[in-house]
């Protein structure tokens, strides 16, 4: 039952995240139920249940009959913070709950519910939109912020000199690891449009001098060169061959020792645990063509496409990486 009404909590939180509740109370709270529900525009009808059903939920406290953010979701989903992890709850709002009400018709189909059911590039579509392009490259970094902070932190940096984060959206990944490893420069690869994005995002952190955006598209440019490149949350986007042929190009821009890190909500290699990356799967079924994979599956194309050693390490929650050595 838990499962088969998620969606009523899922949906709560997501218009919570919409409304900006946490970072109108972070700013003005605590608040009452009438202050707070006038300062968010809802109708007095249904605003204490909602505000209640928070409580209830863990994302809001309330004491004295003022409602304030807990210590978590006031760090993590209070927009104005640089720890602010909801845009990836954003992104789910306004896109993916609509999709997902048309997975059976997905998983009939086999064919892709996003806005490129009706044909076109999925990337090219959504980036079209300015808004939808800073929604969407916001939405990665809320996605990736912690395995970033892992990368930096279990990766041997020592080694390298170099890394490039390919298809980086705002950078998240490479900053918290250039933040972490004062040795190190690079930066990221995207399409044309995001790089000031990137840019900024960078900027915000102090990392400009030390961070770079090469702009490209990494099926028709070759990959720019670094002693470390990164692929998050890339080759799922993709069809097999189109993933193969990632992992060529990095390869072939590598240098020999070089290292390649895939990271995603890898799956198990038995495939019954990690619900969070076969959902995921689903997801990319859902968006476009890709699905995600187990660690044994990656580190085969790893090896079709040349390179010499390969090995698995967790990363947090759901995600690990994947690191291949030329
Ligand atoms: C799912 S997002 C992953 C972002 C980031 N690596 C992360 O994990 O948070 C895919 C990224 O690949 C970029 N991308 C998609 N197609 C691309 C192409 N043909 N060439 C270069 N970048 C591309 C997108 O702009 C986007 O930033």
């Amino acid at each position: 039952m838990q499962l088969g009404f998620g969606f009523w909590a899922s949906k709560t939180l997501l218009s919570a995240v919409e409304l900006k509740v946490f970072g109108t109370l972070s700013e003005a709270g605590p608040l009452n139920a009438d202050e707070l529900g006038e300062r968010l525009g809802l109708h007095p009808r249904g605003a204490r249940d909602f505000f209640d059903a928070l409580v209830a939920l863990r994302m809001l406290d309330r004491t004295g009959g003022r409602y304030s953010n807990t210590p978590e979701t006031d760090l993590f989903l209070d927009p104005a913070k640089p720890t602010y992890v909801g845009g990836v709850l954003e992104v789910s709002n306004a896109r993916l709950y609509t999709f997902w009400g048309s997975l059976t018709e997905g998983l009939r189909t086999g064919q892709p519910q996003s806005e490129v059911k009706t044909g076109g590039d999925f990337f090219e579509t959504l980036y079209a939109d300015p808004e939808k392009l800073a929604q969407f490259t916001g939405a990665m970094t809320g996605l990736s912020r912690a395995a970033g902070d892992a990368i930096a932190a279990k990766f041997r940096w020592r080694d390298y000199g170099s890394v490039i984060d390919i298809g980086c959206a705002q950078g998240a990944v490479p900053a918290a690891i250039a933040t972490a490893h004062n040795h190190l420069s690079g930066g990221g690869f995207d399409l044309p449009p995001v790089e000031p994005i990137f840019n900024s995002y960078v900027t915000q952190f102090g990392l400009a001098d030390r961070l770079r955006f090469t702009p490209g598209n990494f099926f028709d440019d070759p990959l720019p060169s670094a002693d470390v490149l990164i692929m998050g949350h890339i080759l799922h986007d993709w069809e097999l061959d189109q993933k193969r042929l990632l992992l060529q190009k990095a390869y072939d821009a590598l240098p020999t020792g070089g290292a390649l890190i895939v990271y995603e909500a890898i799956i198990d290699d038995d495939r019954r645990h990690n619900a969070f990356g076969l959902l995921m799967s689903l997801n990319m079924l859902i968006e476009g063509l890709g699905f995600d994979f187990t660690g044994p599956d990656c580190r085969g194309w790893m090896a079709d496409v040349g390179f010499s050693e390969s090995y698995v390490e967790h990363l947090v929650g759901p995600d690990s990486m994947v690191v291949g050595i030329k």
